[in-house]
């Protein structure tokens, strides 16, 4: 009896030193995974780098996309661009998706983080980069698909406006603006796709370049003098106000966390975005062969 005892308390004894080793193995592997990684940008071979511009006070945008449509997809990168802050200390301990540039946090530098933000991921391996907004929904399963027949170099994907009014008051008001009566033709920046190459070009002259005050124009000014592929697409839903909702969308615009939770929920259950799909505002197609003041004509029959 006393020896199935001592027997006993000497399993017990083994067990439980034996799972306490493993525990605080475990543990310290786990805490020391848990560091972020000497640099968020050290990575190997991407396809798609989705530059997500964020304001650092916007936490709770970044983790709704975190828990939604930036779960991990093989060959491509998500990094929130944010100015460099001590706010973020905490949030870089849980997170390493966060790309620092030494940008104030201000709307007015937005053209200047975004080059800079360029400059950062230069030498990444990259084949294409998204640029987005921390309230841009992506389904970026099938922007990788679309990608797969696209133009490897000179390629600008977006949804295209070359009839712009020049903001001339309020916040985006453009003081310097000086090119022409409208904005050149640009890529609403809700998300839009560059190819590496032009990432490269631009970074090359940045040293030249107008910073105007919306970034999406400066891009769109950048890149004007440029023979290369301009693709319009009406599944881009990157207005400042979103059209709606519609299964085609690649990229849509003006979510909140609650909306981005939502559709991500439909995705995983159904595999489409919109239980119920709406349009509020019409879309055009643009045509690349008139004046550019009259390039985009909305038409209610067009879905998206
Ligand atoms: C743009 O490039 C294409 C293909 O190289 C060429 O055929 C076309 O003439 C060029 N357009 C201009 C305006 O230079
Ligand atoms: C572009 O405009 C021209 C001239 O009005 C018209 O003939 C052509 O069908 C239009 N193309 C598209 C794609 O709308």
């Amino acid at each position: 009896m006393l020896m199935i005892q001592k027997r006993l308390t000497y399993f017990i004894l083994t067990s439980f030193s034996f799972i306490l080793g493993c525990t605080l193995t475990l543990f310290f592997l786990h805490t020391t995974t848990l560091k972020p990684i000497a640099s968020p940008i050290d990575v190997s071979k991407i396809k798609l780098l989705v530059l997500i511009l964020s304001a650092v006070k916007n936490q709770i945008r970044r983790d709704a996309i975190r828990e939604t449509w930036a779960q991990a997809y093989g060959d491509v990168k998500i990094l929130f661009v944010l100015s460099k802050d001590q706010y973020l200390n905490a949030e870089k301990l849980i997170h390493s998706d966060i790309l620092e540039v030494n940008i104030p946090d201000e709307y007015r530098l937005l053209s200047h983080k975004l080059l800079e933000s360029f400059n950062s991921v230069r030498n990444i391996d990259f084949d294409y980069l998204l640029k987005c907004d921390d309230d841009t929904f992506v389904d970026v399963t099938k922007v990788i698909n679309e990608l797969e027949t696209a133009p490897k170099n000179k390629f600008y994907w977006g949804y295209f406006d070359g009839n712009a009014h020049i903001k001339r008051a309020g916040k985006w008001k453009e003081t310097e603006w000086i090119l022409c009566d409208k904005y050149l033709p640009y890529a609403l920046g809700g998300g839009y796709v560059l190819s590496k190459d032009l990432i490269i070009y631009m970074v090359n002259n940045k040293d030249y370049l107008s910073f105007f005050i919306s970034e999406d124009v400066s891009v769109g000014v950048w890149l004007a003098p440029l023979n290369i592929t301009r693709k319009h697409d009406r599944r881009f839903d990157t207005e400042f106000r979103s059209r709606g909702c519609c299964n085609d969308y690649l990229v849509t615009h003006k979510r909140s966390p609650q909306v981005m939770k939502l559709y991500w929920s439909h995705i995983i259950e159904t595999g489409k975005m919109c239980n119920e799909e709406y349009k509020d505002i019409s879309s055009y197609e643009y045509n690349w062969t008139v004046m550019p003041s009259k390039c985009c004509v909305k038409n209610a029959l067009l879905c998206p």
